[in-house]
């Protein structure tokens, strides 16, 4: 992990957030290579989400809600973690870390990070959702929440989505975008961050075949996790067993992976009943049932949820596609994307910068450029500027030599194999295009 947080630097994928102030606690922003990678996920996914299916909407609502949205989603109830504080030292932690001795709140219990005895407190909840207030009065009748997920924007729009786009039950709707968690214990990078971005997908079917769009939803959003090209014996499920369950879940699997710091959940497929409807039927007084003309019945839909992160999931990518190899004497740091998420998809390299390469390899550049992005470096020696793009998990280098500008020839070198091949200039798009779909 150490390696990649370096890199993730040194090549523009990740900085840590306000860093010239010391940075901020678990908060990252992405560079330029960084956003392309996370764009890449996000555009994928919405592809497989929205536009291949005729049963799944878009939708981007607000990040601030109605404070009632998180009194009925039970989340200013039940979204907490109970914690304990250090009378001495003030620091905080969750009641379960492992490093404290004794029990909190019994003279036994020792401070993990001063050491002291009996200055633990006793186990407090404590409230994930970040507050803010409305408007010029900052007093208790004005807090709102920043969202701690996106899937209660889809359930308060449930009515409008359906009414607006003529859809009718099964179907769903899909949203990405940023949530915030006050995280007590973040870490691992960009695993657990206190702003990160969801995919979340809200399918809403009868009560009675809510088991079987379950079953398929988990089989899809597997497939898809493999489709990015992950290492398929680094994905598997995890069943929630009773104790792991989310107030709201009849039934969930985490698809798992497996990071440097252990198997960890990249994505919840979640059975999650008519709770949700049923809360904000409740707390809004609003009808939100569904009538299905042809059986001429009235139900509240369940809904069966797929969540993931944007942000592990881009951290997964790097994570999997991280290798070092050993070539001719040097350590060669590669970063192995599949062909459609890599950020820079070719470099595009004059020999040297004279008799006339400089120029060809400049129009090769634009012109390539229009359909995906491309990267033009005519400095330092040709194997220094293949290891760069390595580094930056770009799967082709162009290279424009003699034969290029005689012979209208260009070479094709593979990231992985390394292995060269040449082609006609006029070849060159459609080459590429081949070699990058997917
Ligand atoms: N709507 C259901 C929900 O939010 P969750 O299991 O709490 O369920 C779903 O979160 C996904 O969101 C996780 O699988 C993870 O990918 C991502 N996620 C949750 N908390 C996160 C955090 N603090 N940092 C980064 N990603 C997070």
């Amino acid at each position: 992990m150490d390696k990649l947080v370096s890199l993730a630097k040194r090549r523009g994928f990740v900085f840590q957030s306000s860093e010239i102030y010391g940075g901020l606690g678990s908060v990252w922003d992405y560079g330029p290579l960084g956003v392309e990678l996370k764009k890449n996920v996000k555009d994928r996914w919405w592809r497989a989400m929205v536009h291949a299916r005729d049963d799944i909407e878009g939708l981007d609502a607000a990040i601030l809600m109605h404070p009632k949205v998180w009194e009925a989603s039970g989340h200013v109830a039940g979204f907490t973690d109970p914690l304990v504080d250090c009378k001495h030292c003030k620091n905080r932690f969750r009641a379960d870390d492992p490093r404290i001795k004794g029990t909190p709140g019994q003279p036994d219990a020792q401070c993990p990070v001063c050491g002291s005895k009996g200055t633990l407190t006793e186990p407090r909840l404590f409230n994930l959702m970040f507050k803010t207030f409305m408007g010029p009065v900052e007093d208790q009748a004005a807090v709102v929440y920043l969202r701690p997920e996106t899937a209660q924007g889809i359930y308060v729009n449930y009515l409008n989505v359906l009414n607006s786009s003529r859809q009718r039950i099964p179907f769903g709707i899909a949203q990405i975008g940023k949530a915030f968690r006050n995280e007590i214990t973040p870490g691992n990078f960009i695993f657990r961050t206190r702003e990160f971005e969801q995919m979340e997908m809200q399918f809403f079917v009868k009560p009675g075949s809510d088991v079987e769009w379950f079953e398929r939803w988990r089989a899809w959003r597997m497939e898809w996790h493999q489709a990015l090209g992950l290492a398929p014996a680094k994905l598997r499920f995890h069943q929630h067993g009773p104790s792991e369950l989310a107030h709201y879940a009849k039934d969930a699997f985490d698809i798992q992976y497996e990071f440097p710091f252990g198997w960890q959940e990249i994505e919840g497929v979640h059975n999650r009943t008519d709770f949700d409807l049923g809360r904000h039927q409740q707390y809004s007084g609003k009808k939100l049932e569904y009538f299905d003309q042809a059986a001429n019945e009235r139900y509240l839909p369940y809904i069966v949820e797929t969540s993931a992160g944007a942000d592990r999931v881009t951290l997964t990518l790097m994570v999997d596609a991280y290798r070092e190899e050993q070539v001719e004497g040097e350590t060669r740091v590669v970063l192995g994307f599949h062909p459609a998420i890599a950020p820079i998809k070719a470099g595009v390299f004059p020999l040297v910068k004279k008799d006339g390469m400089p120029e060809l390899a400049t129009e090769v550049y634009h012109a390539l450029k229009r359909r995906v992005p491309v990267f033009y470096d005519d400095s330092g020696a040709i194997g220094r500027r293949y290891r760069r793009m390595d580094e930056a998990g770009t799967p082709f280098c162009v290279t424009i030599d003699g034969e290029s500008v005689s012979g209208g020839t260009v070479t094709v070198r593979h990231r992985d194999s390394m292995n060269q091949d040449r082609v006609a200039l006029d070849q060159l798009e459609a080459y590429l295009g081949d070699h990058l779909a997917g």
